[in-house]
């Protein structure tokens, strides 16, 4: 579809009162982003950046910063006095830049997030094809309550009468089951005429945008509804639990987008599943785990139940058992992880690497086959390949001032409870006797042994239990 004349304008400056939180409503998150990004991203797809305008006003440092990536404009609405209101302070914005006017204008709400481009692309061909002054997205849904309704001449005919809020409806009116989804694209023209005229007499004292549907039928133009295929796709978030609704949506067609791509993921229902992670063929998510953010995962690896994954590549055929912790982590091919490792940011675990029990790593380069299977702490280091790391190592990189780097060698052995003490190198091949405390590199091949020689004093516990049971005895 050609959408040329077209600009777009977001409206996002609300408070969200009805939240109740800190936070502006546009930043509150489903599936892991942003509302306002979602719909952001659905308008991209209908016309360049530089032809949508997001309207900020509540918070709107904030959410410029957040948004500024997507290389939309922004508008700020300082005061906000209602969704007109809005659209007022665009027109007055339009006009003191000299921004060439598009012909058609799509208004979008930054708080109805799960629409799709097509849709978007669907309302503008009707709104060309209809000849309308104004196309309102509609919907049907299960409960109306909250919304605002479009009420229609004849249920069979497109022609809308007028659009009335909830508060407004009258008796006969509060059973009309078509919302108006605050999704609508105007002639400009026809928009900008009527603005000026909007009134705050109504139940909350604001410029409604709605109240241009009944302006321009006065006028005899003509005002007609699209009805949105999936219901879902136009519902609002206008409180948490409507919020986390859509939460719920949204993370089930992101589960059926990656089965549908063959991946087996057990109890959907029960993961945490962000709308940008991207999984193989053939890997099994097991039930209530969570893949956050950018995290991309290859093809047969198995994620075990309990463990979180943000912002992570996994290779093909990992294991990462129960209760794992991922940040920013790489893992290569065949690696195996946990239970209970924590893998904090810039880990990058080669292949068939393995990282177990209880291990934490930072900013860690650990070689293909190297293994860390119990207890360790591995941070600021680069490990070669093959390196075995014993039970309860800790690499001891901060000295309360700076990060010191440990390196090892390939085929090194460290054994347990050894301490290394950065900055510090243990060559190839090397060997660290447990329980030694490594202040000075281990060449290659050699053996660095830290602790004090053992004593064994014979009859020693034999002698100081004597007394006492001979005590015991009298
Ligand atoms: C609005 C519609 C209602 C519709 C519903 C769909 C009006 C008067 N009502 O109600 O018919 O059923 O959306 O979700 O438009 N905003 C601004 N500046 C303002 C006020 C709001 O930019 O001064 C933005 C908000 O950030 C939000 C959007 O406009 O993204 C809609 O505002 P909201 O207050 O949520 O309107 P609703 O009560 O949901
Ligand atoms: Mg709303």
């Amino acid at each position: 579809m050609d959408t040329e004349g077209f600009s777009i304008a977001i409206m996002a400056a609300g408070r969200g009162t009805r939240l109740k939180s800190r936070r502006p409503k546009v930043l509150h998150e489903i599936g892991g982003r942003a509302l306002l990004q979602h719909v952001i991203a659905a308008a991209k797809q209908v016309v360049p950046a530089n032809r949508i305008y997001c309207i900020i006003g509540h918070k709107a440092g904030r959410v410029q910063a957040a948004m500024a990536p997507t290389g939309v404009e922004f508008v700020l609405q300082a005061e906000q006095r209602g969704t007109g209101h809005a659209l007022q302070i665009l027109k007055a914005y339009f006009v003191a830049k000299g921004v060439k006017i598009s012909e058609h204008l799509l208004v979008l709400s930054g708080d109805v997030p799960l629409i799709r481009p097509e849709t978007l692309a669907a309302i503008c061909e009707t709104h060309l094809t209809e000849h309308a002054a104004m196309t309102i997205l509609t919907a049907v849904p299960a409960d109306p309550t909250g919304y605002g309704r479009v009420l229609r001449a004849s249920t069979l005919q497109p022609e809308v009468t007028a659009i009335v809020e909830q508060k407004a409806l009258t008796r006969e009116q509060e059973n009309a089951p078509e919302i108006n989804s605050g999704i609508y694209c105007f002639r400009t023209e026809a928009l900008f005429g009527k603005l000026d005229l909007l009134s705050t007499r109504n139940a909350h004292g604001e410029f409604y945008l709605t109240d241009v549907a009944a302006m321009l039928v006065a006028d005899g133009k003509r005002v007609v509804a699209f009805q949105a295929e999936s219901v879902d796709e136009v519902l609002g978030a206008n409180t948490i639990a409507e919020m986390m609704h859509l939460d719920a949506a949204m993370r089930l067609a992101t589960a059926r987008r990656l089965m549908a791509n063959g991946v087996t993921i057990f109890r959907p229902d029960t993961c945490v599943i962000d709308a940008g992670v991207e999984v193989g063929a053939d890997t099994v998510i097991e039930p209530f785990v969570q893949l956050l953010g950018a995290t991309q995962i290859g093809v047969e690896s198995r994620i075990r139940s309990y463990s979180v994954v943000q912002d992570s590549r996994l290779g093909d055929g990992v294991l990462v058992r129960n209760g794992c912790v991922l940040d920013r982590a790489e893992v290569g091919d065949g690696a195996m992880l946990g239970p209970y490792a924590h893998l904090r940011p810039e880990s990058r675990i080669g292949e068939q690497a393995h990282v177990g029990n209880f291990c934490e790593t930072k900013n860690v380069r650990f070689g293909r086959g190297s293994k860390a299977n119990h207890l360790s702490y591995l941070g600021d280091a680069v490990i070669g390949e093959g390196v075995n790391i014993g039970a309860g190592v800790i690499t001891c990189n901060y000295d309360g001032a700076h990060k010191h780097t440990t390196t090892i060698g390939n085929g090194a052995f460290v054994g347990s409870d050894s301490t290394l003490v950065a900055p510090i190198t243990i060559g190839a091949q090397a060997y660290v006797a447990a329980g030694s405390c490594i202040t000075e590199d281990v060449p290659e091949g050699a053996l660095g042994l830290g602790r004090s020689r053992q004593v064994v004093k014979e009859g020693w516990a034999t002698s100081r239990r004597e007394p006492a049971e001979a005590e015991k005895n009298c």
